[in-house]
């Protein structure tokens, strides 16, 4: 019988994207079947790879090298998009991966929920990125990206408080942050397919970052720690920059982040 452990390594192994996505909705849905019928599958155990597999192109370069281009212009909202799409596929090997490289910690199923949940969304998300990108003549991988994404994943492999501190609570949250003007943008350039896209991921990544809250929350309640002393000691240990203003104060909240948790993490 596959384990949902298996399952996440099937994903983290398959290097095309749309294959990739394509594996985590139909493990997703197998996860929730077998949830639904009272005979949820056994979390077992994996070894994830360091690095998941990625497709050949989008060629990977270091941040300072891959080229700024106008947002104003249609290559520049090509650029934006194509951004976007590699974090959301960042965002599937990050949830598959916690699943799997975490599995011998014990959690109450609602933890897999979530995770397979944010997993199945993060699906989502690649797809219709790269949709909006084909339907603007571009493609997932026609320009380079930026290497330095799975650099939390590598940091935090040995500690799953740091994950949870620095990818959902940290990295998702700065998404609520920054996407309200992506989408004003393409409004704006009367771009309806790319708004309706980001304002799907807008909606569901707010669930992502309240999963993290949740769950640093838990373990901080089993092992008696505080949570936001934990919450910026760790962040201040894996986390390789501060926290930018201005904050999505509301959606923040509504993912269970208070600004004492963030503010004092910030620069401006
Ligand atoms: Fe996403
Ligand atoms: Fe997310």
């Amino acid at each position: 019988m596959i384990t949902l452990s298996d399952m996440a390594l099937d994903v983290l192994t398959t290097a095309d994207g749309r294959e990739k996505t394509a594996r985590s909705h139909a493990h997703a849905a197998a996860w929730r079947a077998a949830r639904a019928a009272g005979a949820p599958l056994d979390i077992g155990a994996a070894v994830p790879p360091l690095r998941p597999a990625r497709p050949a192109r989008p060629a990977l370069l270091d941040p300072r090298d891959v080229p700024k281009r106008k947002p104003g212009s249609p290559q520049g909202r090509i650029a934006l998009l194509h951004a976007v799409a590699h974090i959301e596929l960042n965002a599937v090997d990050l949830h598959w991966d916690i699943i799997a490289r975490f599995s011998d910690v014990p959690f109450p199923l609602g933890y897999y929920d979530d995770w397979v949940r944010a997993a199945d969304e993060e699906s989502k998300h690649f797809n219709l990125m790269c949709d909006c990108l084909e339907e603007l003549g571009s493609h997932y991988g026609a320009l380079p990206a930026h290497a330095g994404m799975w650099r939390a994943a590598e940091d935090t492999a040995g500690d799953l408080m740091g994950r949870l501190a620095v990818v959902p609570m940290v990295l998702e949250a700065r998404g609520l942050d920054v996407t309200p003007a992506m989408i004003q943008l393409f409004r704006s350039a009367k771009v309806p397919s790319a708004v309706a896209a980001l304002e799907t991921i807008y909606a569901e990544e707010v669930g992502h970052v309240a999963y993290g809250s949740k769950w640093f929350n838990f373990l901080c309640g089993r092992k008696d720690l505080d949570p936001k002393e934990t919450f910026h000691r760790l962040v201040r240990t894996y986390f390789h920059s501060t926290l930018k203003p201005p904050f999505n104060e509301e959606k923040r909240a509504e993912a269970g982040l208070p600004p004492d948790f963030y503010w004092p993490l910030a620069t401006g």
